[in-house]
């Protein structure tokens, strides 16, 4: 039963989740499409603001901006907030929920640091922490004054930081920790500056008086950033699906790097377009594209099947890898000889069966079932990856596979074709 409310849960906050981040990376685009399409208009005085026109749902919108303050401020003024609330609120508890209650599982591998549940937690919040202090007193500073400066400072923290990450946690919690530094930035920016200054502004307007205009350049400065983090902060936070990713500690900060630089790249790209078509910077692309396929190759490299497609000698800790050819093929469905079946049941089967006997797990997790032999025939493609040319399966090696029993998985697949 209990394991059933921690899926559920699980479930129902990540479906939350979801739905706040499409709303505010909706209206990140939004905003930042509309500010770059604004057009000067006779009716509005030079310098003091600019329109666009849109279409959208039967209607025509005629959006003006003004820079600083309009003659007349509506009292119905729909502030946009509480998307990126929702969105860290939900995040912040669906970490927790997976990654520091169900420590063992996702966040502490003994190979890496033998952290307790309560020590992972308190370095996981406190990394947050820290790194909201670091980020905004750069932005503050002298530093934060050039956007291009900032722009590869911020890179250079983002990947210090999946480097310390990865000295201490899971591949896969060192990832979506560093995706949870960022998004952490992205909420902070919101709630301790954006939101502030605008009420600031607002207070002026209702008294009468001209606002500050450092207040609104500096809310502005801080959601331009946002925008450029929402590519590689989503990409972060679906890479515990990618094993690949994270098969290596030692290329996690690099893979880190280059995502967060093609993802930036590629917003610059639409930036750039929606103010003028006729300029689009389509270098960005092939950067971009460059930056993924570099971080493509880290990826084949930082795992076991990928160093021997690389032509790589194995790592120190590699498990046996396969030979070549087979890793092209997808295998057929063969039923393993016994001490396969035997060797799955003692290390797999205790999550992976109709009946889970794991504490924890109460149905067999993703529907992958290892309990007999036509099962495990069923899924070896899928133990090859997770087991052979990744070390993903069994998490965190809770139920201490060897090498050399990873290195019968690999015999038994060679054979099975
Ligand atoms: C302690 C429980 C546990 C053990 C032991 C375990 N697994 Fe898993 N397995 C999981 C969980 C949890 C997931 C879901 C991971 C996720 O959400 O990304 C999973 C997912 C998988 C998947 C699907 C991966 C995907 O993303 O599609 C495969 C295949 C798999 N395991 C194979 C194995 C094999 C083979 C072994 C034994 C060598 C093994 N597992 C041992 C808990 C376990």
């Amino acid at each position: 039963m209990e394991s059933f409310v921690w899926e559920w849960g699980s479930l129902l906050l990540r479906w939350l989740h979801i739905v706040a981040a499409m709303a505010w990376i909706g209206s990140s685009f939004f905003f930042m499409h509309l500010d770059a399409s604004l057009k000067r208009t006779p009716d509005i005085p030079a310098g003091e603001g600019a329109a666009a026109w849109q279409v959208h749902g039967g209607g025509f919108y005629e959006m003006r901006k003004y820079f600083v303050a309009p003659a007349h401020l509506s009292e119905d003024l729909t502030w946009h907030k509480w998307q990126a609330y929702t969105t860290w609120l939900s995040g912040f508890v669906l970490l927790a929920w997976i990654y520091y209650a169900q420590s063992r599982l996702y966040l502490v591998d003994p190979a890496v640091m033998d952290l307790s549940a309560p020590a992972a937690t308190v370095l996981g919040i406190g990394a947050l922490a820290l790194g909201w202090l670091i980020y905004d007193g750069i932005c503050r500073s002298k530093l934060g004054e050039s956007e291009a400066g900032l722009a590869a400072i911020g890179l250079l923290v983002i990947t210090l930081a999946a480097f310390g990450f990865s000295q201490v946690f899971s591949g896969r919690g060192a990832l979506i920790h560093t995706g949870a530094l960022m998004a952490t930035w992205m909420a902070g920016n919101v709630f301790l500056v954006v939101i502030p200054n605008q009420r600031k502004v607002v207070a002026a307007l209702m008294r009468g008086e001209r606002p500050d205009p450092g207040l609104g350049k500096q809310a502005k400065q801080r959601s331009a950033q946002n925008n450029y983090l929402t590519l590689p902060v989503v990409l972060l936070m679906i890479s515990n699906h990618y094993p690949m990713l994270f098969g290596s500690k030692a290329t996690i900060p690099l893979i880190v790097a280059l995502i967060t630089a093609s993802g930036a790249l590629i917003r610059f790209f639409y930036n750039v377009r929606h103010a003028d078509h006729a300029r689009s910077p389509w270098w960005a692309w092939a950067a971009a594209s460059a930056g993924l396929a570099a971080a493509f190759v880290l990826a084949l490299a930082g795992s076991a099947g990928g160093r021997a497609v690389l032509g790589l000698p194995p790592q120190a800790e590699a498990a046996p890898t396969i030979a070549l050819a087979s890793a092209e093929r997808a295998l057929p469905a063969a039923p393993p000889p016994d001490h396969v079946v035997e060797l799955v049941a003692g290390r797999c089967a205790m999550c992976h069966a109709a009946e889970p006997v794991w504490d924890g797990i109460g149905v067999a997790p993703k529907g992958v079932l290892l309990d007999t032999a036509e099962a495990i025939g069923r899924q070896a493609e899928a133990i090859r990856r997770q087991v052979v040319l990744t070390h993903n399966m069994p998490p965190n090696n809770v139920t201490e596979m060897t090498e050399a029993e990873r290195g019968v998985l690999a015999a038994w697949l060679e054979t099975a074709r």
